[in-house]
């Protein structure tokens, strides 16, 4: 799995370009879909160690952008029921999905220390981000 590892290597330099890069972003990582089970797979990353390394589809943030395929901004994360925390020093979150052929393979997420940090200029900018990413896969 040679080709795997080399792209997981790249996934992790573009977290950590992006954690280094962008101030109030301090948690930064891809999920992907673990083949066709119904979860999510936690992928490179770049800051605090997280409990949460797989995702069940519908849970949390992420669970739910693996069903609904949208853009999912948390300007409040102590404003959601439905939220997994990884760290208490997290506020607000943001997460995009991943497209290949249509099919939504994965994710990229975002944790920011920053209360209501994300703006449309980061969706348009993860949403590229994601479409460069999926042409590794
Ligand atoms: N907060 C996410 C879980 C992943 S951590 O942010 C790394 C969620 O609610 O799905």
């Amino acid at each position: 799995h040679h080709e795997e590892k080399l792209r997981d290597e790249k996934l992790l330099q573009i977290c950590r370009l992006l954690e280094e890069n962008i101030d109030y972003y301090d948690w930064v990582g891809f999920y992907f879909r673990n083949g066709d089970k119904e979860e999510l797979l936690l992928g490179p990353y770049v800051g605090e160690p997280t409990d949460h390394t797989v995702i069940p589809f519908g849970k949390g943030i992420c669970g739910q952008v693996a069903v609904s395929n949208q853009n999912f901004v948390v300007p409040d994360v102590h404003a959601q029921d439905n939220y997994i925390a990884c760290s208490i020093t997290v506020k607000s979150e943001i997460v995009v999905p991943m497209f290949v052929d249509g099919k939504n393979i994965g994710q990229i997420d975002i944790d920011s220390n920053v209360l209501d940090a994300f703006t449309d200029l980061d969706e348009r900018f993860l949403e590229f981000v994601n479409e460069e990413v999926a042409k590794l896969f």
